[in-house]
């Protein structure tokens, strides 16, 4: 008796779970753009779209996004987020595709969905979204930026507008080596949720030396860099390394000018010499 039921009760277990596919790796979208969150089905034989059910939830909350069934939208209980931002692709459902189309992504969007689907069967899966947005070009500033000596403490900062997620950023000087010392970072997200970054690096400065701001989007990888070269000319050189240097010149001057006679003496006696020498040879 049971040995005819097991086979029986397995069929109905098997045709009672409906395999639902979604991406297994977050999806990143754009900030802005539009984009699909996949999700599709597989059902052995053909069916009636009227017996077709999608339910797109956010998984946390349950909150809807969005809904289908009696072959048309449902979005009388839609979260109001998502209002005139979704749509299913109509002529892929009959072919088991129940992606969703998500329009001008926020960063509020960012989270898990889970693609309910029911036909006769019933199946679930949950998917990840992602938002991401380029930050802007980064720009370096120096401060103070004129009357700079050798010396003097600086404040170079770094700024960048408008990305999405949080920046690393990573201070280099002319070598390539990391300066990790004395940098203050910070970021601030405006009602967008996109972060403005400003980062401080203060360095007590030398001549002809190059600092760089390398800024990377975890999620879109390297955004940028900029990079300020502080060469001599904007330095003055300080009062006491101005009369030094000319007191140099002045000995440097006078030593050469000691030296030119000396050599004239010494070029005249070898010439004298040279002749005492030569004297023997023609007698
Ligand atoms: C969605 O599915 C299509 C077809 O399988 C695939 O080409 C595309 O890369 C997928 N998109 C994402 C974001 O997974
Ligand atoms: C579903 O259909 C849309 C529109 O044709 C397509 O962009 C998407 O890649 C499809 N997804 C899957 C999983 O086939
Ligand atoms: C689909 O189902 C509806 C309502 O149950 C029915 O009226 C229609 O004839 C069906 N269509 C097909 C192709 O089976
Ligand atoms: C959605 O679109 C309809 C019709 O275009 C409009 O009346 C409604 O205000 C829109 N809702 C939102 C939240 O934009
Ligand atoms: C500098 O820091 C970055 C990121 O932390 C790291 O990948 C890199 O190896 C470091 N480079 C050096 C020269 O230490
Ligand atoms: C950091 O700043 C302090 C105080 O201004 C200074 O003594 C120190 O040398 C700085 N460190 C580096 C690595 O520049
Ligand atoms: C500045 O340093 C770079 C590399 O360290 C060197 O190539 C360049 O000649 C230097 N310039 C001056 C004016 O010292």
């Amino acid at each position: 008796m049971l040995s005819l039921l097991l086979p029986t009760l397995l069929a109905v277990q098997a045709l009672a779970v409906l395999e639902v596919q979604v991406p297994e790796l977050p999806v990143v979208a754009l900030y802005g753009m539009d984009t699909t969150l996949n999700c599709s089905f597989s059902h052995a034989s053909p069916f009636n779209l009227s017996d077709l059910s999608v339910f797109w939830q956010l998984t946390d909350t349950k909150s809807s996004v969005h809904s289908y069934w009696a072959s048309q939208d449902q979005l009388a209980d839609q979260g109001e987020r998502y209002a005139n931002r979704t749509s299913l692709y109509p002529s892929q459902l009959g072919a088991g595709n129940t992606s969703l189309l998500l329009r001008g992504v926020r960063v509020a969007d960012e989270g898990s969905y889970t693609c309910f689907v029911r036909v006769e069967a019933y199946g679930s899966a949950a998917l990840l979204l992602q938002v991401a947005a380029p930050y802007s070009k980064p720009l370096v500033t120096l401060e103070p930026d004129s009357n700079l000596r050798p010396g003097d403490e600086v404040a170079l900062t770094c700024v960048a507008y408008g990305g999405y997620p949080e920046a690393d950023v990573l201070w280099q000087n002319g070598g390539g080596h990391n300066l990790t010392d004395n940098v203050t970072t910070s970021l601030v997200a405006n009602e967008e949720g996109l972060f403005s970054m400003r980062s401080v690096l203060t360095v007590t400065l030398e001549p002809n030396s190059t600092y760089s701001c390398r800024l990377t989007n975890p999620l879109l990888g390297e955004d940028g860099h900029a990079s300020v070269t502080i060469t001599g000319q904007n330095m003055v050189f300080p009062p006491v390394a101005l009369w030094l240097t000319v007191g140099l010149a002045v000995c440097l001057l006078g030593l050469l000018i000691a030296l030119a006679a000396v050599c004239r003496r010494k070029i005249k006696e070898s010439c004298e010499e040279d002749r005492a020498a030569m004297t023997p040879l023609k007698s």
